[in-house]
């Protein structure tokens, strides 16, 4: 569906086949009160079968792998995956997300696309997952923090979204806001950054074919921990730059500020690419922990320059990574 589009308004076809996680949550109590007896009636119960089919198909998002973006190492768990996340709108413990971002609401959810493009438009998620062909892309994410995962994406690249919206001359950056409300996100009650969460990207690092706009992981949906319903995910820079939750994409001549940058500058650069040569201020940069691999003998893998994707590296030639962390 297209929602308030700009004047030149981006011309999408609405479409909706994913139900809503609200819905199915209470197709799921309406089952275990069945099972349970506190609604009665043998003539439920295939009703209830149906309800158990769909919402097996519920969460399910269908998308073909691109072999060119395959890491060939072993996926990380699901359950890792899903339990052991920064989103510090839910909480700064790596447990905080899993255990409260089942109050984000993430149907209706909107994505204001504005700032220095010809196509102004607000896209709601069923035209975001239309909006491309869905591919999964097992991508190494690696946190600033010296941990990495491996993790099967399912999207499609950022460029897909921004040639649709036709950036205008003046537009030099992309700024990314995550949602920021009180009532779904108990951890904006603390002042660790300010929010809104904002992430930023130069455009020729945001057209980079790398650089991914993600709406769900392993087969799925994205879990509300990872950054329903819509994420960025950057594998060649630090996970903070993979903002999740996004409800604005803002093309700007200057640089955005971003929130890391915001609250430790001498901590978090804008650029934040993966680069073992510079260290964090209070920590090395060269090894990182592989999550599940936690073992007492473990040795930590060496961390690579771009996190292996040196096919970004171009984008950087003639600049000094050690000043423009
Ligand atoms: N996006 C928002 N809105 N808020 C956050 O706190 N944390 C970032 C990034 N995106 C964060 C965010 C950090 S530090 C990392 S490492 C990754 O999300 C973690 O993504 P994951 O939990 O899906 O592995």
């Amino acid at each position: 569906m297209l929602i308030k589009p700009g004047p030149n308004g981006v011309d999408i076809p609405f479409a909706s086949e994913i139900t809503p996680r609200d819905v199915f949550e209470s197709r799921r109590t309406f089952i275990r009160q069945l099972a349970v007896g506190s609604i009665a009636g043998g003539a439920l119960a295939q009703m209830a079968a149906r309800e158990a089919f769909a919402q097996s198909a519920v969460t399910k998002l269908a998308a073909k792998s691109n072999p060119a973006y395959v890491v060939m190492e072993k996926t990380t768990s699901y359950k890792d995956a899903t339990s052991y996340n920064n989103f510090y709108e839910f909480g700064t413990d790596k447990a905080d997300p899993a255990q409260y971002a089942g109050t984000l609401k993430t149907r209706p959810w909107t994505v204001a696309i504005e700032g220095e493009v010809k196509k102004p438009v607000t896209l709601d998620i069923d035209t975001l997952l239309k909006l491309a062909p869905l591919e999964e892309r097992v991508y190494r994410l690696r946190c600033v923090e010296g941990w990495s995962m491996v993790i099967p994406w399912i999207g499609y690249s950022l460029a897909e979204l921004i040639r649709k919206v036709e950036p205008n001359g003046n537009a030099k950056y992309v700024e990314f806001i995550s949602l920021a409300d009180k009532a779904q996100m108990p951890g904006l009650r603390n002042p660790v950054l300010e929010w809104p969460y904002v992430e930023g990207l130069r455009m020729d690092e945001a057209n980079h074919p790398l650089a991914m706009l993600a709406l769900g992981m392993y087969g799925e949906v994205l879990p509300n921990q990872n950054g329903a319903p819509v994420r960025i995910v950057l594998p060649w820079k630090y996970g903070f730059k993979s903002a999740k939750s996004i409800v604005k994409i803002r093309f700007t001549r200057d640089q955005p500020k971003t929130a890391w940058n915001i609250s430790a500058p001498q901590e978090y650069g804008f650029y934040s690419n993966v680069n073992p040569l510079v260290d964090h201020p209070r920590w090395s940069q060269a090894t990182e922990r592989r999550i599940g691999e936690d073992g007492f003998l473990t040795r930590k893998r060496k961390t690579l320059m771009f996190n292996g994707y040196n096919e970004v590296a171009s984008l950087y030639t003639g600049m000094d990574l050690k000043k423009f962390f």
